[in-house]
């Protein structure tokens, strides 16, 4: 597309880039979900979006198959971010990743130096590189949704993932016993389409920082 194209993952981050989407004069045209389309027009003929999976994000921008998106910088720190530049942190859709145990778990015993502990996580980078800097060995499953289910039923002795109100985890009977790192979404863009597009792309960017809220 000689256009933009944005990638965005349906949910909260559609939800909250819409007053950024809007400070830059852009209004998609149909609700991702209502609609079973993917590739969603904008008030712009030469602005569109893409409905992608939030993990896919930064695929999608390192390809150039997107010229910009928003993903969590939890999904970039997994991902790596080649290939990407990050301009602006957005602010929204704050949480943190965290271990969590059972409740009554002795995780102090468990995660002295030179222990082994059993880890389930969507994180497995951020996990690996957290439990090396304690030195603490670590067997990570890798699971793609519901990891609060897994100490519950003896597939791990730990999680890590993400907590916003800690509304899950209380209503799983787990606790946070360490937090790893704060996380909030970031833009996206496709470094040779900064390039090629500067003069479409940097109005848009500049709007978005303009209305990144504290
Ligand atoms: P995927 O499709 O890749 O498995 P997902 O369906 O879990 O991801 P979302 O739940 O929409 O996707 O999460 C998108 C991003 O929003 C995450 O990468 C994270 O940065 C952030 N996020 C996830 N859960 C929360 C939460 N409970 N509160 C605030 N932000 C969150
Ligand atoms: C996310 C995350 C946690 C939960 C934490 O799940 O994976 O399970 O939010 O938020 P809380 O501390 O406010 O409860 P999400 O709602 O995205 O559901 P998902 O399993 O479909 O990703
Ligand atoms: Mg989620």
């Amino acid at each position: 597309m000689s256009g933009i194209t944005i990638a965005l993952s349906k949910g909260r981050i559609f939800e909250e880039t819409l007053p950024l989407l809007a400070a830059a004069g852009i209004t998609p045209t149909d609700d991702p979900e209502k609609s079973r389309k993917l590739i969603i027009g904008t008030n712009r003929p030469d602005v569109q979006l893409v409905i992608v999976r939030a993990s896919d994000t930064p695929t999608y921008v390192q390809y150039g198959a997107a010229d910009l998106g928003i993903a969590g910088r939890d999904v970039l720190i997994e991902h790596g971010g080649a290939g990407l530049y990050q301009p602006l942190d957005l602010n929204i859709a704050r949480c943190r990743v965290c271990v969590a145990v059972r409740k009554g778990f002795d995780y102090a015993a468990a995660s002295q130096p030179g222990s082994r502990i059993r880890v389930a996580t969507k994180y497995t980078k951020i996990a690996r590189e957290h439990f090396a800097s304690k030195g603490v060995h670590v067997d990570l499953i890798k699971l793609y949704g519901s990891m609060e289910l897994a100490p519950l039923v003896g597939l791990s002795d730990a999680i890590v993932d993400l907590v916003s109100t800690g509304n899950t985890l209380r209503a799983n009977n787990l606790e946070a016993v360490e937090d790893i790192t704060t996380i909030s979404s970031r833009l996206v863009v496709n470094q040779a389409a900064l390039k090629v597009k500067r003069e479409l792309l940097q109005p848009v960017i500049d709007a978005f920082a303009g209305a990144v809220k504290p």
